[in-house]
């Protein structure tokens, strides 16, 4: 069943270029994104003027992507909600919002009532969901599936891959169907999405090279991921995977709001993965990568092929395949969730079935 690999974690890790081409595949219609199959109307956006996605975990990390990408393209205001928060909030959402659920398992308790709520007070649903006729896909106006098949461990990988690039497809549809982005923008658009399946599998091909540098986080008990912009973004994901499978505590922060007060924490040996995969920010966050650096900290650098990087600022650097900013994230997330089960399994525990934690949150 695990395909001959040692876990079902380090199996679905790998199975992201397939999982990832057969979400986006299917929607594609002559270089343009289509939802027809999916029984999703352009008419969706008609009166829309803000978003909400909701969500828990990994899945709401999901949306911090979806965000950008969505604000970026289809210039609405949009807000990422945690869902067990959301729905005691007595949230402002009326029929001019479109509510956005994401859920690989369609069944977290606090998703379901947001999207219930958000039903009530006569916002348009669309949830993002992997489980085939699960309770959020059930309960939702509209839902676009990730084909990512079945998720067995409990730390999330295919499936969050798979949302992001749902959430992208949405963002392209309803920014040429609303007329904010032009046609050849939104097919250029399309091909760089694909293009990210080739470079997961490049990326998968560092194996590796980040099994070796996970050894040097067995022992340690607290460390950092910084990034800024999307990456801080997938600084709260690779955190959380860290947390979840290998025990030890860490802290996702935006690079820039360290001197803030947790710079105070940096000191000599903390390990501080840091995440520089956004060309716009590049400049600040090495900057920010020096302030810890100057503290001893031990860091780990994320970076694209063709960013220089002085060695002097880091202990061991990984470079991903060549990339747009916007497509970073589909890159950067599959080494982040290669350093958790890494040292997770370096640390001898049980990588699939974390101690505490259900792979589906059917109660609140
Ligand atoms: C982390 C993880 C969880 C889930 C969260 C939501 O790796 O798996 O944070 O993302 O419990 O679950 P779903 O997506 O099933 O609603």
């Amino acid at each position: 069943k695990k395909g001959g690999y040692p876990h079902f974690m380090l199996k679905e890790i790998h199975e992201q270029p397939d999982s990832l081409r057969n979400t986006i595949l299917p929607r594609i219609q002559n270089k343009l994104p289509d939802f027809t199959a999916d029984n999703i109307p352009d008419s969706l956006f008609d009166g829309i003027t803000r978003i909400v996605i909701t969500a828990c975990g990994t899945a709401m990390h999901a949306g911090l992507i979806g965000r950008a990408m969505l604000e970026k393209l289809l210039r609405l205001p949009v807000t990422v909600e945690v869902a067990s928060e959301f729905r005691y909030q007595d949230p402002i959402i009326d029929k001019n919002t479109l509510v956005i659920t994401i859920s690989q398992s369609g069944e977290t308790a606090d998703t379901l009532a947001a999207l219930k709520l958000s039903r009530e007070r006569g916002a348009s649903t669309l949830s993002i969901v992997n489980v085939k006729g699960s309770s959020i896909a059930r309960e939702s106006d509209y839902v676009l599936y990730t084909h990512a098949g079945p998720e067995i461990a409990v730390a999330s990988t295919k499936a969050y891959t798979a949302q992001l690039a749902c959430l992208y497809l949405l963002a392209f549809r309803f920014g040429f169907a609303t007329g904010k982005l032009e046609k050849e923008v939104c097919m250029d658009e399309m091909q760089q999405l694909l293009s990210i399946i080739p470079a997961v599998e490049e990326t998968l091909a560092q194996d590796k090279v980040i099994e070796e540098i996970s050894k040097q986080l067995t022992e340690k008990e607290d460390l950092f991921f910084i990034g800024r912009g999307l990456d801080y973004a997938l600084s709260c994901e690779g955190s959380i995977k860290l947390k979840e499978i290998s025990y030890i505590h860490s802290e996702a922060y935006a690079a820039g709001e360290l001197k803030h007060g947790t710079l105070s924490l940096v000191t000599e040996g903390v390990p501080v993965v840091a995440l520089a995969t956004q060309q716009k920010v590049y400049s600040k966050m090495i900057s920010n990568i020096r302030e810890v650096k100057a503290r001893n900290a031990f860091v780990i650098l994320i970076t694209i092929d063709g960013q220089e990087a002085e060695p002097s600022i880091y202990d061991y650097h990984i470079s991903l395949p060549e990339i747009k900013d916007d497509y970073a994230p589909f890159l950067a997330a599959v080494v982040l969730q290669l350093l958790a089960y890494y040292t997770s399994l370096h640390r001898g525990l049980n990588v699939d079935q974390p101690r505490n934690l259900a792979k589906s949150v059917t109660v609140e």
